[in-house]
């Protein structure tokens, strides 16, 4: 109930006014967001590959409403791999980027899906000339069929462009049976957004279960899965999979978000497992915040006290 409130004050213009608005919602935020700015995004960066960790950034903004302005997302993410690239961070892929497709203009009325391709073909080459690749992340439900579609079509030209399948979602051990082939990477992670019953899963035991089967398949393929999840359990499960069938450490990663079970994160790499930091910066934070809110109760019950303590 909680989740769906908080899912639903994501889309709210009202309530995120009222959020972003609250100075001091700033200090909470920065738990879950590398700063406003790519310098900011660089710095976080520097430190988590100085550990032993990957990363993975991305310039924070959904819901883009025009061309120019899906544009400047990419001039930025441009911006950004130039600099990763200066301060040596993109070799081997260990700084890459990971982009929502409705940012690049998905979701524009018009000419949306091929704005989207443009601009993300921009953000490929730059990725390609910086050594490294690009993610494309998964949105809502009614983006799925036009975001696998785009990136099937971006992998003749950059065939290690990443994609995202949700287990939440019904459809996707069949997503993951088409994805398991050689050189493409997938990041399966839970889903974070709101689906009717008809597309998603209710239970969270059946999402789980839904993961365990993605996990699964992506494992005994030929492709190079990148399991996103924070859930002790998954990772148990996914350690034990690659173990059974001798995957190499080195053809699979684990990849947790910026902030959120950090000491995981080390422990993880310490034991020789490939691990990537999800980095997300800039102003635009708002339905990202909401997001991380809306899984766990006791991030809301931190930001409240946070929000008191200041009274
Ligand atoms: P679950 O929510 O069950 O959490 C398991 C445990 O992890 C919790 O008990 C808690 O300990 C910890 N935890 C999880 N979330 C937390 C939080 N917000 N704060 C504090 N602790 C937390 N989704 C999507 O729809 N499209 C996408 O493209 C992506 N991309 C993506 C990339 C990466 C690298 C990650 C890790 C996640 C995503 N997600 C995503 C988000 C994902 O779908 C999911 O919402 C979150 O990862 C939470 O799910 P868990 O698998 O961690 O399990």
């Amino acid at each position: 109930m909680l989740r769906r409130v908080l899912l639903a004050a994501a889309a709210s213009q009202r309530v995120r006014k009222l959020i972003t608005i609250a100075p001091l919602t700033r200090d909470v935020v920065t738990r879950f967001v590398a700063g406003e700015t790519a310098a900011g995004a660089l710095a976080v960066a520097q430190r988590l590959l100085a550990d032993g960790l990957s990363v993975s950034i991305d310039y924070l903004g959904e819901d883009t409403v025009d061309p120019e302005q899906a544009a400047g997302v990419a001039s930025e993410y441009v911006a950004l791999l130039d600099l990763l690239s200066a301060a040596g961070l993109t070799a081997g892929g260990r700084a890459e980027v990971s982009v929502k497709p409705t940012a690049v203009g998905l979701g524009l009325p018009e000419h949306g899906e091929k704005t989207a391709a443009e601009n993300i073909v921009r953000i490929c080459r730059a990725a390609k000339a910086a050594g490294t690749t690009v993610t494309v992340d998964m949105e809502d439900h009614t983006r799925v069929e036009a975001t696998l579609r785009l990136v099937g079509e971006l992998r003749a030209d950059f065939p290690d462009l990443g994609c995202v399948i949700q287990s939440y979602l019904r459809r996707s051990p069949g997503d993951c049976e088409a994805l398991a082939v050689p050189g493409s990477r997938v990041r399966l992670c839970k889903g974070a957004y709101r689906a009717p019953d008809g597309f998603a899963l209710a239970a969270r035991s059946e999402v789980d279960r839904n993961f365990a089967r993605c996990l699964r398949i992506l494992l005994d393929g030929p492709g190079y899965p990148m399991l996103a999840t924070h859930d002790p359990r998954l990772v148990a499960i996914a350690k034990s999979r690659a173990a059974t069938i001798g995957r190499e450490p080195s053809s699979f990663e684990y990849q947790m978000l910026y902030g959120i079970r950090t000491d995981e994160q080390a422990a993880l790499a310490a034991e020789g497992a490939q691990v990537r930091v999800y980095v997300p910066y800039g102003s635009d934070w708002y339905a990202y915040f909401m997001r991380r809110l809306a899984e766990r109760p006791a991030n809301l019950m931190f930001f409240l006290r946070a929000l008191a303590s200041r009274r």
